[in-house]
């Protein structure tokens, strides 16, 4: 049993105390820390939590906690994170990482120099399609991976922080790309380099300083490409989906809004429907079990059974450092409307570039293009000579 010092009674903290005290968990939050104290103390309350705080250093200090769960603002993470290994405890924070790469490398440094367990709660390459399709994928059931289409979109942020880019670091790439791009990175390979982004963003409805609506498009050593759109301004709910093509095959998953489970209800007399639901009327799409469709019960399991056994968990924050310096040539790439490098001081991937090209061999003197049913139900053959180059077609 691992006892837990949450940091955070907002969105994220409670989701997180959901999924940590659901399906009768051992491990428990043994103390939780707010700035108010009428908040903590509701939050305890409702979550059966003995102590609760409003000084962070007492939460993260407390001698019974092993591990510190931070979800607070992004422009606290550092602080937070930082307090949490002086006290020697283990760490898990919530993303982004940083407000960018400098923050999250000065991040990264400091628990490795400590030597204190690191998790990042990227939740989205935890859920229940995703690592089901991932592990399709490492089975080679699609080949290797050329093409990730990762989309995060709804009507926007639930708190003021979220849309001052002072305290957030930015807008929606900063709080969406983040999941986005490390989808891309698990399906593509994280042992493959990010070499280079090009990205658009604009602020096309709100009136804020921060990018409300961007794409972009991570290219990989190997020539894959992970392609991300992120949006604060789409209406109807939140969508995450993402596409996978492969060498030998696809992917498509809907994570969330839309999934199989759709009411009307006149009155909309359900209370809460689902995140970002715009509406409790009406045509409304609940999600059956929340914490687990968006990953949190794997995540959390994945984390304390890599802390149990002193290995590492499947994100830790060399992940979200990457996903930082990612993100930071996006913005660049926004600036300049060029494709700018990814710049990471370190990379710990493979230098080995395997290529994506698997051509097949038809016959000795020709390599397969493609072959193809007609609706009259002829078949062909495309095919392109060895030594020519030239390419045919034969049916048969
Ligand atoms: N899917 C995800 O992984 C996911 C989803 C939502 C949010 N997040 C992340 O979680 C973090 C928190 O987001 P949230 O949605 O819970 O936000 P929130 O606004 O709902 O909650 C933030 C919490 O921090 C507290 N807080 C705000 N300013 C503070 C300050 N100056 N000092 C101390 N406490 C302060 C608030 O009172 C609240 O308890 C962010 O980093 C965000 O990016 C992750």
């Amino acid at each position: 049993m691992k006892k837990i010092a949450m940091l955070g009674t907002g969105l994220i903290g409670t989701f997180y105390t959901m999924s940590l005290h659901g399906l009768r968990s051992r491990d428990r939050v043994v103390t939780v820390y707010s700035r108010s104290e009428e908040r903590g103390r509701k939050f305890a309350a409702d979550f059966d939590i003995p102590k609760f705080t409003t000084s962070l250093q007492e939460a993260v200090t407390d001698p019974e906690v092993d591990v510190v769960v931070v979800g607070l603002p992004n422009n606290l993470h550092r602080e937070a994170i930082f307090a949490a290994a002086d006290a020697g405890k283990a760490v898990l924070c919530t993303k982004p990482l940083g407000r960018n790469a400098e923050e999250a490398w000065e991040i990264l440094r400091k628990v490795e120099q400590t030597g204190v367990f690191h998790g990042y709660l990227e939740d989205l390459v935890y859920t229940p399609k995703h690592l089901k399709a991932h592990a399709s994928v490492e089975a080679g059931a699609i080949g290797k991976v050329m093409w990730v289409r990762s989309r995060e979109a709804h009507p926007g942020p639930h708190s003021d922080w979220f849309w001052n880019p002072e305290i957030s670091g930015g807008g929606a790439i900063l709080d969406l790309g983040c999941h986005c791009i490390e989808i891309g990175r698990s399906f593509i390979g994280k042992h493959i380099r990010p070499l280079e982004v090009v990205c658009w963003a604009d602020t096309q409805v709100k009136p804020i300083a921060a990018e409300d609506h961007a794409i972009g498009l991570v290219r990989y050593a190997n020539g894959a490409i992970g392609q991300f759109e992120v949006s604060w301004c789409f209406r109807g709910g939140m969508e995450l989906k993402d596409e996978v093509a492969g060498v030998d095959g696809s992917i498509r998953i809907d994570n969330f809004l839309r999934t199989g489970f759709e009411m009307f209800s006149a009155p909309g007399k359900g209370g809460y429907v689902a995140e970002k639901a715009e509406t409790e009327s009406g045509w409304i799409f609940p999600v059956g079990d929340e914490v687990h469709e968006l990953g949190y019960n794997n995540m959390f399991t994945d984390m304390f059974n890599a802390l149990e056994k002193g290995a590492a968990p499947i994100e830790d924050f060399y992940d979200g450092y990457v996903v930082n310096a990612i993100m930071d040539a996006c913005y660049r790439s926004v600036k300049s409307k060029k494709w700018e490098p990814v710049e990471l001081k370190e990379w710990r991937g493979s230098d080995q570039v395997e290529p994506l090209t698997a051509f097949v061999e038809y016959d000795a003197a020709y390599w397969l293009v493609k072959t193809e049913t007609l609706p009259d139900g002829r078949r062909k053959v495309i095919l392109k000579d060895k030594k020519t180059g030239e390419i045919i077609q034969r049916e048969g």
